[in-house]
């Protein structure tokens, strides 16, 4: 024996234990200790009901978003040996919900959401800005996924404005993506990442509006009328941070969603939910007026909110 690495007394730890479990109403360790400092819980399962009422009261006139998004990630979420790591590419016209859906994917993966240390968001004009130093950006990018991997295998990743994003950068994670068991010793197959963009957003509107001349319902369009359009038309498309990419070439990403225009209507849901969220009793008038704000397009019919419901919030503050 050791001298001085003599074993505790039985007594003396089950005295700790029980003072430990006391204190904590019987809480775990892990459990105890995740209140006070952010864990990475890979293996919790994605509670579907709270998902999916988040997606029902906080996302509006997006059918195919809320069908896809709801799917795919209790789909992954409650895998506990996936494949592939889950790549999902969200579509459409600013203000169309897309941000709002990464938040909620993120905050239902890990409660703190977008300032949670396993979620991270990376703005194309903002962390990648010039194009001479692509070389330097992708050696970033994959240190770093591989550093927030290995620390935590349901980490989330957001690319915004692909759209802006030099060409060829996002090839760098064509390896994380793909369905290798382990890369150098890193299996990156519970991560998660989420492409924005607005390419694609005019052949989605154009469906969209397709729909409405033949006075079809909006809610009638479905995600096979639109994936393939989507996926070939960002593949061909220059700048859509995804042209001719292995990405999709190799078909690693998992789901294109799209986003459909807003129309009037959806834009009344929009400042309604923000008056709810700001504690304020809904005023219909105020509604009314906000939304008559916006100006809509195309020019004869007027149908489409022309930026979404994204400055909803800023002209709220008016009244
Ligand atoms: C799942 O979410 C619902 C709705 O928010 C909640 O009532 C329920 O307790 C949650 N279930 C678990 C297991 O956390
Ligand atoms: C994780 O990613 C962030 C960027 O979001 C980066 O600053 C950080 O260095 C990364 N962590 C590791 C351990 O690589």
């Amino acid at each position: 024996m050791v001298p001085g690495a003599e074993p505790f007394e039985p007594i003396t730890v089950g005295i700790a234990i029980g003072a430990a479990s006391a204190l904590t109403g019987y809480l775990s360790y892990p459990d105890f200790y995740c209140r006070f400092v952010e864990c990475c819980r890979e293996e919790q399962p994605v509670n579907a009901s709270a998902l999916k009422l988040d997606l029902e009261e906080k996302l509006f006139g997006q059918h195919l978003a809320r069908e896809v998004i709801l799917k795919a990630l209790t789909g992954f979420g409650n895998n506990r040996n996936p494949k592939k790591p889950l790549t999902l590419s969200l579509h459409g016209w600013a203000g169309t919900g897309k941000n709002f859906v990464s938040q909620i994917v993120a905050e239902n993966l890990h409660p703190k959401g977008l300032k949670s240390n396993f979620v991270h968001l990376f703005v194309s004009t903002l962390h990648f800005p010039h194009e001479q130093e692509i070389k330097l950006y992708q050696e970033q990018l994959q240190k770093w996924i591989r550093g927030n991997v290995s620390a935590c295998a349901r980490s989330v990743f957001i690319f915004d404005e692909m759209d802006k994003l030099h060409r060829g950068l996002i090839d760098a994670i064509k390896p994380f993506l793909d369905y290798y068991e382990q890369v150098d010793g890193i299996s990156y197959r519970k991560a998660i990442f989420i492409f924005l963009s607005n390419a694609g957003g005019d052949l989605i509107t154009r469906m969209a509006l397709d729909f409405w001349r033949a006075g079809k319902k909006r809610e009638d369009i479905q995600l096979k009328d639109l994936e393939s359009v989507l996926s070939l038309g960002v593949f061909n498309n220059k700048n859509s941070g995804l042209w001719h990419s292995g990405l999709i070439d190799k078909s690693l990403i998992d789901y294109f969603v799209p986003f459909l225009p807003l129309e009037y209507r959806h834009v009344k849901m929009c400042v309604r939910a923000e008056m709810k969220s700001r504690g304020f009793t809904i005023d219909e008038e105020v509604v009314t007026k906000v939304a008559d704000e916006m100006t809509f397009f195309p020019k004869e019919e007027k149908i489409y909110s022309d930026k979404g419901c994204k400055t909803v919030q800023t002209r709220l503050d008016f009244y």
